[in-house]
């Protein structure tokens, strides 16, 4: 039997963790949570174990925040310590969060296999931190699960071509399985009763000047509808020094099936998030993604996802609807994570 140790830490990868754990368990895949401790808020960790039935994790690092050397290096200790401890066929990274990186140098430096699930993306922009972690996390990996075959494409321009599989995308299982969780327990009350703008932002782009942020926030005050807002604590601060307008609904983080729920009910899509641009389109909801790249090109066909830079030209861009129809298919079939476990007993 395979025994595999998992490492999470931030958000995205909860969600992901819910449907490969399962997966692992039918497979007959042993498996060793480890959570870093990068998330540590109720509403940004605890929330999601409870919520999508996560087997607990083994161990916690309990890192919590810091500069990204600090963050990393804490993280790297913690994993080798474990490694070092018990032997394992195989370290499960997921994504591109600096816990995906601590876990990649950790486990190649004792020569333990990697997976890394949601590998080959590649924004060809390095002043993102998750674009270093995608690039060292890939060159330091055994296995790697694409979503499509972009990431494939993306890798082969680097040289790596062993171990590179098409797997769909592990997030779009995790719809399949939970939004009917999500229509029966989230109450549609939360959301009100008008149309609204669903918005996330938290990259340091958008948020690390007031200036920038202020300007999203005011073109946020131009749109025709309220904009529901769940801020990630790192930006919380930050907003309560703005001018905010009226239609500005700012929240505390949704849980992931109020996340489902608001993506199904709403009219718009607005973020800068990785993950929320492929949940909108698996929810038919049109995007615009506050960036000047995408990893996930594939959204962009159709004008479902439209890339936007400039806080003024939202208005325009909130304006328009795709021209095409919505190919539920475009990052597999919902079925990536029993798909990763017959290739992870292979290892
Ligand atoms: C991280 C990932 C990003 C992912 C995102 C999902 C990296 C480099 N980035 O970004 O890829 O899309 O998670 O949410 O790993 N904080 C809290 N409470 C928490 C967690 C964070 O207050 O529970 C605050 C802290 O002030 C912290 C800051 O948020 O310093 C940033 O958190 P961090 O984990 O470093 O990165 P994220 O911005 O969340």
């Amino acid at each position: 039997m395979k025994h595999m140790l998992t490492i999470v830490g931030a958000r995205p990868q909860f969600v992901k963790a819910a449907v490969v754990s399962k997966a692992f368990l039918e497979a007959g895949i042993g498996e060793d949570i480890v959570h870093t401790g990068q998330h540590y808020d109720a509403n940004m960790s605890a929330i999601f174990w409870d919520e999508l039935g996560i087997p607990e994790p083994k161990f916690n690092l309990g890192v919590g925040s810091g500069t990204h050397g600090l963050q990393t290096a804490a993280m790297i200790e913690g994993i080798e310590n474990l490694l070092l401890s018990q032997s394992y066929d195989g370290v499960l990274v997921y994504g591109d969060t600096n816990s995906t990186l601590a876990a990649a140098i950790a486990a190649s430096k004792l020569q333990v296999p990697i997976v890394h699930v949601e590998a080959g993306l590649r924004s060809y922009n390095r002043n993102m931190p998750e674009e270093i972690n995608r690039v060292v996390t890939d060159h330091l990996s055994t296995l790697l699960f694409c979503s499509s075959q972009t990431g494939v494409d993306n890798l082969k321009n680097e040289g790596i071509t062993q171990g590179v599989l098409v797997s769909g995308d592990v997030m779009h299982d995790a719809v399949h399985v939970f939004l009917p969780v999500a229509e029966k327990k989230v109450t549609a009350r939360l959301f009100g009763e008008s149309d609204f703008v669903l918005a996330t932002i938290h990259r340091p782009s958008n948020t690390d000047a007031l200036d920038k942020l202020q300007e999203i926030v005011s073109a946020f005050g131009k749109l025709p509808m309220p904009v529901i807002w769940p801020v990630h604590p790192r930006n919380k601060k930050a907003l309560e020094k703005l001018n905010l307008p009226s239609n500005v609904d700012l929240r505390e983080p949704f849980s992931y099936l109020e996340m489902l729920l608001a993506l199904k009910k709403c009219y718009t899509v607005i973020t800068d998030s990785g993950g929320l641009q492929k949940e909108a389109y698996w929810s038919e909801k049109p995007c615009i993604t506050l960036r000047q790249e995408t990893e996930w090109v594939e959204t962009l066909e159709g004008g479902w996802n439209q890339l936007v830079w400039q806080p003024s030209q939202l208005e325009q861009a909130f304006g328009k609807r795709p021209s095409s129809p919505n190919n539920q298919n475009l990052y597999g079939d919902g079925k990536a994570a029993s798909f990763i476990a017959q290739e992870v007993q292979r290892l």
